[in-house]
């Protein structure tokens, strides 16, 4: 079994990111600009948050945090989403999902210039995305292409089971695998809340990618010897044992599923840190397409 490991990745990622920064800037550049929009102080959310904006200092992007009172009205955020539209100095907007709520998600996110839509959640870049057209691919979906990619792991042919069929998730990256090229060409099975014969499809997989988020829910019968193991869940789960008073549970029982799998993510360590490497990627391509480079 290989661990297929995000801090590895994400470095090597990050590393190119760095370099492509310096050499943006040698030409005369300013550097990219992340704005990140929270609404409100929920926990998982300001972590999230905090690291996006570790990570752009660690590759020389500028970014702006946004904070907002978690009862803002919806009129309110949108004024402040309009200015960031329009605000040249800015490359890229990250609105922290979930919002609170009395707010639209729905609205917030098509009320992004989908040219600064890093995350690529906009219905324009969906659209594109889904029609194989160069666009900002949603940054986990992204994340798990690029560890495919490190690690060099087939997937021309092969049967791909996704469990989740989230807009963030699980569709975007049923619709990837599925692509002409590579990663991609697989044969992909959609799983949801409603599939019947879950296990049995699960078995016939040599990809799985977990996105259910419930935690340890892929157990070891359900998982063909030598199947690649995707994991993207990540629940906080109470764990009097650590300082935090809660431990990071993946979608999968890692401990007995790992001894079967040719690859699998860890959680933590996995794709988590791969998708703020992608949302870096997805920062300076929206840069670079405003220098029109
Ligand atoms: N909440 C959970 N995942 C994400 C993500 O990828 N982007 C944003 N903006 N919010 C999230």
């Amino acid at each position: 079994m290989i661990l297929l490991d995000g801090k590895t990745v994400s470095q090597a990622v990050k590393d190119t990111l760095k370099e492509k920064t310096k050499d943006f800037r040698s030409k005369g550049n300013r550097a990219p600009h992340l704005a990140a929009v929270l609404v409100g102080s929920n926990g998982a959310s300001e972590t999230y948050v905090a690291s996006k904006i570790k990570n752009c200092q660690e590759v020389g992007f500028k970014s702006s945090l946004i904070r907002l009172v978690e009862n803002i009205a919806e009129e309110e955020l949108i004024e402040a989403i309009e200015k960031l539209n329009t605000d040249d100095a800015i490359d890229g907007i990250l609105v922290q999902l979930p919002l609170p709520k009395q707010i639209n998600e729905e609205r917030i996110i098509n009320l992004i210039d989908p040219r600064k839509d890093v995350d690529g959640f906009h219905p324009v870049n969906i659209g594109k995305m889904v029609q194989g057209l160069p666009t900002f691919i949603p940054a986990t979906p992204y994340g798990i292409l690029l560890i495919l990619e490190y690690y060099k792991i087939e997937t021309s042919g092969k049967h791909a089971v996704v469990i989740g069929r989230s807009n963030i998730v699980g569709r975007p990256i049923s619709i990837l695998l599925s692509r002409n090229s590579y990663p991609g060409n697989c044969t992909v099975t959609v799983c949801h809340s409603r599939t019947k014969n879950l296990k049995e499809i699960c078995l016939q997989a040599d990809i799985i990618v977990a996105a259910l988020g419930i935690p340890e829910f892929l157990k070891a019968d359900m998982v063909k010897e030598n199947a690649v193991v995707i994991d993207v869940g990540i629940t906080r789960v109470a764990d009097a044992s650590k300082k935090s008073g809660f431990a990071l549970k993946g979608d999968v029982d890692f401990a007995n599923v790992a001894p079967k799998c040719s690859y699998i993510t860890p959680v933590p360590g996995g794709v988590g840190l791969m998708t703020i490497a992608a949302l870096l990627m997805n920062t300076l391509t929206a840069c670079e397409n405003k220098f029109d480079i």
